[in-house]
């Protein structure tokens, strides 16, 4: 085993090799336009975009048409929401949204509501339930007739918790509401099919799936009426006038690769991948006083990431704790996955109080770990929580 050791896959994957091999003809011999229709070189690198997206299409269980490359899943998100906001009528600006969402959905939610938008943002903490789960009655009972869009993500990037999106997609559809899902820890992870779900719009990323930073899609459903979005980026009319802009041909077909593998892997990844966090957390609840799980229950295969983990190691500090580990990357509750490190909104969405999310850890388990790294991972934690608590209680 070499450190440093990865256990950081929610905030992005290493590039499985298999997927660089499929992206570096297209620096050298694809390099093409795909809108220089006049040439050759244009047209080899539509095809290789063209046969891309069917494929991404194919896992989802939508049509080509209906794939919108983007930059990633943010560009993605802030397409969804702002999107449908801008081409609603004034009276029909009603968004709901739950709390612990990523601040790509929250944060253009915030600015529409400045712009005079009515937003709705259900909390998902009920009584002692500190599973992260939003009843799917709670949305039916905040839609009302000016209301156009839900917008809820299918696999939360810090608990792990899977949302019963089935379940809120028929609500949305019965009142003839658009739902837009952030799936970007689900896609690869889970059997996600947009034509089993009601879903309308969906977001999805290549970084978190062993594929290339910089690229991602919307899914803009057509089926059963096209859904209308008013672009947020203007110029060569790329992407259906939806996303202008010469697309990423590398990255798109880096993505391809890295969908394709994720779906040709998942049934053995998920259970081994759930195993390993299982070692984890048995560990370090054996091992060390005072942890305690954060999400839904590790059991729940349903319910649950099979990669994620999250745990608060009461009395400890999560930066302190970090620096201590070293040779471990992991994330803190005070994650800086945005610019401004401050504690993390879903943690104390579920109830945690500020001190308890500082001292909580994210794990994120992924297909380059191994169950040495694992026990490494234990160890390591254990000996730095023994060790910060020494000092503390020596202070
Ligand atoms: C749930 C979720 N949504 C959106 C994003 C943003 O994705 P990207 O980095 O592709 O913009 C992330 C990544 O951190 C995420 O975990």
């Amino acid at each position: 085993m070499r450190a440093p050791v990865y256990l950081d896959n929610h905030a992005t994957t290493r590039v499985d090799p298999r997927v660089v091999d499929a992206m570096v003809p297209c620096f050298v011999d694809l390099f093409g336009n795909p809108g220089s229709t006049s040439h050759r070189f244009g047209h080899a690198a539509k095809r290789a975009v063209d046969e891309s997206r069917a494929r991404i299409a194919a896992v989802i269980g939508a049509s080509d048409r209906e794939i919108v490359f983007t930059s990633g899943a943010t560009e993605s998100n802030n397409l969804a929401i702002r999107g449908v906001a801008e081409r609603s009528r004034a009276a029909d600006r009603h968004l709901i949204s739950i709390a612990t969402e990523h601040k790509s959905v929250l944060d253009p939610l915030r600015r529409l509501a400045r712009k005079g938008c009515s937003i709705t943002i259900l909390p998902v903490a009920r009584g002692d339930d500190r599973t992260g789960r939003i009843e799917p009655e709670r949305i039916a009972e905040s839609i009302g007739n000016e209301t156009r869009l839900v917008s809820v993500m299918l696999a939360n990037n810090e608990i792990g918790t899977i949302q019963p999106i089935r379940e809120i997609g028929r609500i949305c559809r019965e009142r003839g509401v658009l739902l837009h899902c952030d799936a970007t820890q689900a896609v690869g992870k889970l059997a996600v099919r947009v034509d089993e779900l009601d879903v309308d719009l969906m977001s999805f990323t290549a970084h978190k799936i062993y594929g290339p930073k910089g690229v991602g899609a919307l899914y803009v459903r057509r089926a059963e009426g096209r859904v209308r979005l008013e672009p947020q980026i203007d110029g060569g009319g790329q992407e259906g006038g939806l996303r202008s802009g010469t697309l990423n041909v590398p990255g798109i077909v880096g993505f391809a690769k890295a969908i394709d593998l994720c779906e040709e892997e998942r049934a053995h990844e998920a259970p081994r991948l759930a195993a390993l966090r299982d070692t984890l957390y048995d560990r370090l609840v054996r091992e060390i006083p005072g942890v305690s799980l954060n999400g839904p229950p590790l059991d729940q295969a349903d319910r649950r990431l099979a990669g994620n983990l999250s745990c608060s190691f009461a009395g400890v500090d999560g930066e302190a704790l970090m620096i201590a580990m070293g040779d471990l990357a992991v994330s803190s509750g005070s994650a800086c996955t945005s610019a401004n490190p401050e504690p993390s909104h879903v943690l104390r969405a579920l109830g945690l109080d500020d001190d308890l999310v500082r001292a909580s850890l994210r794990f994120g388990i992924g297909r380059f770990n191994t169950l040495e790294e694992i026990d490494f991972a234990a160890r390591t934690i254990r000996d730095a929580v023994i060790r910060l608590r020494g000092l503390r209680d020596s202070s």
